[in-house]
């Protein structure tokens, strides 16, 4: 069974300065990639900064327009579908971004910022159901009820994570895009938010296409893994399979890369 499959997506921007007189060039961000994701399976996507994986998660949640190429969810075309049948299924495809700090609006409590996910598609009747939602989101994510009422700069960025997440959850994904989303914290609380992810993903059978720099973070919480360089997928496979035998020579200069790695840890 699948819940997402992406079929040759194509992803081009101008390039900043055109060389050769001019001449216009495109930088190709995602160069003719394919997959599929199945229902409840984390895929991880690495590759080094700049080779096109945010594109790529960008346009899967439709915040990018793709140059051509089909992304078929829930077996729908999304291209193809009208708007209202488009934003019922957006709304089951969410994003979790590397700086919740920056998705947050700093003028609005933690539990407004949840809540508006919840009115954006109509998710509570009254308000009484939204503050129980709202509270009840917060518990599932590790974080005390009564910060519902506290602003952003308030917390740290683990925290500012787990809100990042909530306000995912708030409207029942069946696929999260995790981009970067433990590259900007502490070692320690990188472990508490992977945790975390791993334990949603148990109780709702979430998707994740879980994107990082770090194929050892990847690793960890993938079972497949896909290698994106210059904006191709070189290599593609079950975790164990890529890690102990890499077959592409970019896949095994990053694992060559990573010092001290230990393959029995899991
Ligand atoms: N909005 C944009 N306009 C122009 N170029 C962009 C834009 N977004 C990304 N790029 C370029 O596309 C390529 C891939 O970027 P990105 O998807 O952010 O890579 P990654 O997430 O792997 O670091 C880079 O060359 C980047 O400079
Ligand atoms: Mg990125």
């Amino acid at each position: 069974m699948t819940l997402l499959e992406v079929q040759h997506l194509k992803v081009s921007f101008p390039a900043r300065s055109p060389a050769w007189g001019g001449a216009r060039q495109l930088i190709m961000a995602v160069d003719d990639v394919s997959f599929t994701i199945a229902p409840g399976e984390t895929l991880g996507l690495v590759g080094e900064s700049g080779c096109g994986k945010t594109t790529l998660g960008r346009a899967i949640v439709q915040l990018q327009r793709p140059d051509s190429g089909n992304i078929i969810f829930n077996g729908k075309d999304l291209a193809r579908l009208s708007r209202a049948e488009l934003r019922a299924q957006r709304r089951q495809l969410q994003m979790v971004f590397q700086d919740p700090y920056s998705s947050l609006n700093p003028r609005r409590t933690v539990g407004d910022s949840i809540g508006e996910a919840l009115d954006l598609h109509g998710l509570t009747d009254s308000s009484t159901a939204r503050r129980h939602r709202i509270t009840e989101l917060l518990k599932a994510v590790g974080l005390e009820t009564g910060v519902a009422q506290s602003y952003p700069h308030e917390f740290s960025g683990g925290q500012r994570q787990r809100i990042g997440i909530a306000r995912a959850l708030a409207v029942a994904p069946k696929l999260i895009v995790c981009d970067e989303p433990v590259s900007a914290l502490d070692v320690s609380v990188q472990a508490q938010i992977v945790n975390l992810l791993q334990d949603l993903q148990q109780q709702h059978g979430l998707a994740y296409l879980f994107i990082s720099h770090d194929i050892a973070v990847v690793q960890h919480v993938s079972h497949r893994i896909m290698v994106m360089h210059r904006g191709r997928i070189v290599e593609m496979g079950e975790t164990t399979t890529v890690i102990q035998a890499p077959q592409h020579a970019y896949t095994q200069s990053l694992i060559a890369a990573i010092p001290q790695m230990d393959f029995t840890a899991q």
